[in-house]
């Protein structure tokens, strides 16, 4: 699929997600290219008054922003603890709706937002769909900064292989968090998620990890036309 259609796609999800927002619910906004597809047509729609009154829980400093410049009312989880619905995006969706999350670094906050949600939607293209989760995309791995070479040999006897995330100057790349993340690489997929996430949340200094399991979502696969 070209960059435009994979685009398109996006915003077909986009679209119908807001569908499914309603005026005066409190909102939890996503991270991620998809997610500020929804922010858009979000800012649109109380522009027009097709929406009013949302309070919106950003997952990420970016999203944060976003809903700022569009001027969209927001708050914290402090004032608001129970969030009626999240919009969010991911990097991987399996049969049951499991999730990977994290490629834009956001999985801690965006965990902690989808589950004080009564109800959670997720936005993807097909791409996004698949039979085993990792099979795609690394598993990023949320960790704090001290010790974070230590995992190594333990999520090497998991069957991946994990590589400090980067960003664009070379340096360690910090979550909003101020943690570092490691991208575990399963070469054939994972085959048991709980067992990883049990033995990854066992570790101190792992702080979260982007297997969003069990949480049900409504998953929106976008359409190209
Ligand atoms: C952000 O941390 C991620 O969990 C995103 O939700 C995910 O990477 C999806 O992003 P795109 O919509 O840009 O693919």
């Amino acid at each position: 699929m070209t960059d435009d259609l994979v685009t398109a796609a996006k915003r077909n999800a986009a679209i119908r997600a807001v569908d499914l927002v309603e005026s005066g619910m409190v909102l939890g906004l996503g991270t991620g290219s998809t997610a500020a597809l929804v922010v858009e047509e979000i800012a649109r729609r109380l522009g027009t008054g097709d929406l009013r009154d949302l309070i919106a829980i950003p997952t990420s400093s970016a999203t944060h922003q976003q809903a700022v410049l569009s001027g969209i009312p927001h708050g914290t989880l402090e004032e608001h603890p129970v969030v009626d619905l999240t919009i969010d995006g991911a990097d991987e969706v399996d049969p049951d709706g499991n999730l990977i999350k994290g490629l834009g670094g956001a999985l801690l906050r965006e965990k902690i937002v989808a589950v004080a949600s009564r109800r959670l939607a997720i936005v993807v293209d097909g791409a996004k769909l698949v039979t085993k989760l990792g099979t795609r995309v690394p598993l990023p791995v949320e960790v704090v900064r001290f010790g974070a070479g230590a995992h190594g040999p333990a999520i090497r006897a998991l069957g991946a292989e994990p590589v400090l995330r980067r960003d664009r100057d070379g340096e360690p790349f910090r979550t909003d968090e101020g943690h570092v993340v490691l991208d575990c690489r399963f070469p054939t997929g994972i085959d048991d998620p709980h067992r990883v996430v049990a033995a990854l949340r066992a570790r101190p200094g792992v702080v979260e990890t982007g297997l969003f399991l069990g949480l049900r979502p409504e998953v929106i696969v976008g359409r190209a036309s």
